[in-house]
């Protein structure tokens, strides 16, 4: 059974002072965690703090995303060269604040994911329709689309170290979560999908993370689908007290914990 995975996306709040206490409280209240792993995404000024105070413990760093070269006259941006050099160990690729307020395009979330394989990350996939593209019955079509592209000349042993998450954009930031068997369905498709972009055994490896709008409250009943191997959390990861409650009804989900 794949482990659980949350990933705190911070977006862009924070302080250092403000992800330091946050990132604190987070880190001792998961000692250890059983049968789940926790991945911060701060903001890029927030890394280095965040990686002080994580330093030792189980939970890993993470960005928000990545160019996609090296080093270069890019004014503004971050390579995935330097957030290995900060220890981030993962970075969220094609969120769908990007591609909607940026104008972030397939094209350029499939360079952004092979640069961080190329520099030893591990990209995280965000794919999902808007409300209008659900109602027109296109949700299969555009997930479909964006994953294809996504993972465009990734061979299927790289596409084994990525992760994929189904973020629909109707979900996120609204309060409205996608019911765990419309996250189900959605999941089993693109797990297909990645049968035969690789093959099945490597499929069945990748985590599928669900995003939008996961709560304390439905956390659990999300996770508890054998589709859904953790969640993409964006609000509820500001508050520490909530992501915990998230972290602890993920771990709860069955067989994720080893069994004595
Ligand atoms: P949300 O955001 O949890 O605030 O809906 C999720 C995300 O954008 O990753």
């Amino acid at each position: 059974m794949r482990a659980a995975l949350l990933v705190a996306n911070w977006k862009m709040h924070g302080t250092l002072g403000e992800a330091r206490a946050l990132a604190t409280s987070v880190r001792d209240g998961i000692k250890r965690p059983r049968g789940v792993e926790v991945v911060l995404c701060p903001p890029f000024t927030a890394l280095p703090a965040v990686a002080e105070v994580l330093a030792g413990s189980p939970i890993g760093l993470g960005a928000q995303n990545c160019h996609w070269e090296v080093t270069g006259a890019f004014t503004g941006e971050v390579s995935p060269a330097m957030l290995a050099d900060l220890g981030c160990r993962l970075v969220i690729v094609g969120h769908s604040e990007r591609r909607q307020h940026f104008g972030e395009i397939d094209a350029q979330v499939n360079l952004k994911l092979r640069a961080a394989l190329a520099h030893g990350l591990t990209p995280l996939l965000c794919v999902g329709e808007s409300a209008d593209e659900r109602r027109q019955g296109l949700t299969f079509t555009v997930v479909e689309g964006q994953l294809r592209a996504g993972l465009g000349g990734v061979s299927p042993d790289d596409l084994g170290r990525c992760i994929v998450a189904y973020e629909p954009v109707w979900a996120i930031g609204t309060g409205v979560n996608a019911t765990p068997t419309q996250a189900s369905e959605v999941h089993g498709y693109l797990r297909g999908l990645l049968s035969e972009l690789a093959s099945k055994e490597i499929a069945e490896t990748v985590r599928i993370l669900y995003g939008g709008s996961v709560k304390p409250d439905n956390a659990g009943e999300l996770c508890r689908e054998p589709e859904i191997d953790g969640a993409l959390v964006g609000g509820a990861s500001l508050q520490a007290q909530a992501f915990l409650g998230i972290v602890r009804k993920a771990a709860a989900r069955g067989g994720a914990t080893p069994k004595e």
